[in-house]
């Protein structure tokens, strides 16, 4: 107990000194920290990554579509917001990191820990008993929450609020997990088999935490507790709040905006120019509605543009022992989100001039 506290003080402080030096993205995640930490740097930095990587996958047919600086956005001081995505953010990256170190750790890849072989040779059910590799989420679990939650210095409701975020996302990892198993008997009679836990694809966390997403609960403060501007007493309404949200849901304190226009202190670039999906072959309800909702709903018309691939075709085999292609061409149409008026504001000259050179 003494030792942890020990350990999260001095991390804390190298993080509130390296926020205080420099804006920071998923890159530095991780700096320096106390020595043993070091060793554990580049998987959480890998595990940020895949979680950013993740959360652009989940969101990528929607308006707010996890740009760069939602993870620098929830954890600087200034701009912090707590809304429903900065809430699946932190889920999603914290998950990522618990994963990474969690499967590094299977791997082999530090000196300090090993597979989870602690229920080996016990009997697990009808018929199986635990042998194998489990994956040590125990592991990992405690290492990404020494840095992860570390991050939040504050002692506010955002704060807490992110924790608890935090802590949704290595639940996710857990929650998922896999019972594996492996037969064995006579000639394989499977009469007797082994099994083990071992994580889920990323993809799959990733999946289950946009249901969360999508079901995040608004936390509802006593406003005037708030207001009244004493911590101590904020601290006592959030902790009553709290009591009532069930640990694996995402909470949110602020409304979303539409997210439709630009707002670069908000880190939000809008939906003009991003592309949406009209024509392709077996597009999702959600895919088929992508121009609507990044276009038409946000006052912007949908432009296609034609755009010309080449690729290889009609290849044939000759004896022996290669293959010939030609290079086929094929017009691909795409869509993006334009202004409305991009015709009518841009001065004669230069609409007269394109015209020319219409290709
Ligand atoms: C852990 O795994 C990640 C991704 O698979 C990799 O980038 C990283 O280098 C690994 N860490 C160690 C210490 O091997
Ligand atoms: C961006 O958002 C902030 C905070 O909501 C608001 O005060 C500001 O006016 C917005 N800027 C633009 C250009 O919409
Ligand atoms: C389209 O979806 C169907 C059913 O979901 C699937 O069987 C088929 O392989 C898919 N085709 C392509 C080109 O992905």
């Amino acid at each position: 107990m003494k030792r942890s506290t020990f350990l999260i003080l001095s991390i804390t402080g190298v993080y509130s000194a390296v926020l205080h030096a420099a804006a920071w993205s998923v890159n530095n995640f991780l700096m320096t920290g106390p020595k043993a930490y070091l060793t554990y740097s580049s998987s959480v930095a890998a595990g940020a990554h895949s979680g950013m990587e993740e959360c652009k996958f989940q969101f990528g047919w929607e308006r707010w579509n996890c740009p760069e600086s939602a993870l620098q956005l929830s954890t600087h001081n200034r701009l912090r917001s707590a809304t429903r995505e900065t809430s699946f953010v932190h889920a999603i990256s914290s998950a990522g990191v618990m994963y990474t170190l969690t499967r590094n750790c299977s791997m082999g890849d530090f000196e300090s820990c090993g597979c989870d072989d602690s229920r080996n040779g016990r009997v697990g059910g009808r018929g199986w008993v635990w042998g194998g590799c489990s994956d040590n989420v125990e592991f990992g679990e405690r290492i990404s929450k020494l840095f992860v939650d570390a991050l939040e210095t504050g002692h506010d409701t955002r704060a807490l609020i992110n924790l608890h975020n935090n802590e949704v996302g290595r639940l996710a990892v857990k929650a998922t997990m896999k019972r594996a198993c492996k037969c064995h008997g006579v000639s394989g009679s499977c009469s007797i088999q082994t099994c083990w836990l071992q994580l889920a694809e990323f993809r799959e966390i990733g999946n289950y935490l946009k249901i969360k997403y999508d079901q995040a609960h608004k936390l509802e403060m006593d406003k005037r507790r708030m207001r009244a501007g004493n911590s101590a007493d904020s601290r006592g309404a959030t902790a009553e709040t709290f009591h009532h949200v069930h640990p694996t849901e995402l909470v949110f304190l602020e409304d979303s905006p539409d997210y439709c226009t630009r707002n670069a202190s908000l880190g939000h670039h809008g939906t003009e120019g991003r592309e949406c999906l009209q024509t392709g072959k077996n597009l999702s309800q959600w895919e088929k509605r992508s121009c609507r909702r990044l276009c038409t709903e946000c006052g912007l018309r949908v432009e296609e543009r034609r755009t010309e691939v080449v690729s290889s075709c009609n290849c044939k085999f000759h004896w022996c022992c290669t293959v010939r292609c030609e290079q086929c061409r094929q017009l691909v149409a795409k869509h993006f989100c334009a202004r409305r008026d991009t015709a009518a504001t841009a001065p004669n000259h230069i609409r007269r001039r394109n015209k020319g050179h219409k290709r």
